[in-house]
């Protein structure tokens, strides 16, 4: 990307407003991988959008991801923009790509952020397949981060404790963990897998941790969650492979959505 990712973010924001027809929406929800067959219980579909037709934006590379940005109107009226798909570190594309979406959807007045991806599960003791997490903070070792300058940002609180607790009223059965992300697109190996758990992380994935970092800066209130889909490497003594990951997604939709769509109209 030559141009400023901020002024790409505004033109992008005001094509989705025109195509959409809505000067602007309430929250963005990023689907991620096993997410995306959640997002039909949202609400009503009020346009559909491919990141193609977008500024800045690029089809996603991997199968199972989506590729557009849906536009849903929720049961309580409020516009939601629904992120099918992402842009992973992992694509090279550069970090501008991969929060380019966060930046569009705070230009065009989004308040509210609601981040979702699968993860590997570092607490098998605690956690099983297909169970949803609150991300509570996260360890970026990722190695990049989306802000270049003299832009000190406190992360203190980047997922907000007041939409984790107003998300444990929904279901009180949440656990929350501290999520992990590598830049992959290698799954990781039982040793990293051991230094993690002993560095205090819950869960593991390639993405989120940037997004969550990009929103902040734009003062969005971040809320993020974790769908398990595997034991972390080495924990479970099976090879990972990426369709697993889907099928948990499809296995848990009805649940997930059922949780999100709850979510959002309370947010
Ligand atoms: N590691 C990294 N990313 C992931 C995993 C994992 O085990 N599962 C789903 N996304």
């Amino acid at each position: 990307m030559s141009k400023d990712p901020y002024s790409l973010a505004s033109e992008a924001a005001a094509a989705l407003s025109g195509a959409a027809g809505l000067d602007t929406f309430d929250v963005a929800l990023v689907m991620g991988s096993g997410w995306v067959p959640a997002a039909d219980a949202l609400g009503e579909t009020v346009s559909e959008i491919p990141f193609t037709e977008l500024p800045g934006f690029s089809a996603p590379a991997v199968a199972g991801h989506g590729g557009k940005i849906r536009v849903v109107r929720t049961p309580a009226g409020r516009h939601v923009l629904v992120f099918l798909g992402r842009t992973h570190l992992y694509e090279g594309l550069g970090v501008d790509a991969v929060v380019h979406g966060v930046r569009t959807a705070a230009a065009a007045g989004v308040r509210t952020l609601v981040l979702t991806n699968a993860a590997g599960g570092l607490r098998p003791e605690t956690q099983s397949v297909g169970d949803p997490v609150l991300i509570s903070d996260h360890i970026n070792l990722t190695g990049v981060n989306p802000i270049t300058g003299t832009t000190f940002i406190d992360l203190t609180e980047v997922y907000s404790r007041r939409l984790r607790a107003l998300v444990r009223e929904i279901d009180p059965s949440l656990a929350e963990g501290v999520y992990v992300a590598f830049r992959g697109p290698t799954y990781e190996t039982p040793a990293e897998i051991r230094m993690l758990r002993t560095l205090g992380g819950d869960m593991i994935g390639m993405s989120t941790v940037l997004e969550a970092i990009a929103a902040r800066e734009a003062n969005l209130d971040v809320l993020g969650v974790s769908l398990v889909t595997n034991p972390a490497a080495g924990l479970a003594g099976e090879p990972l492979n990426h369709e697993e990951v889907l099928e948990v997604g499809r296995a848990t939709a009805a649940r997930m959505g059922i949780l999100l769509a709850k979510v959002v109209d309370r947010l």
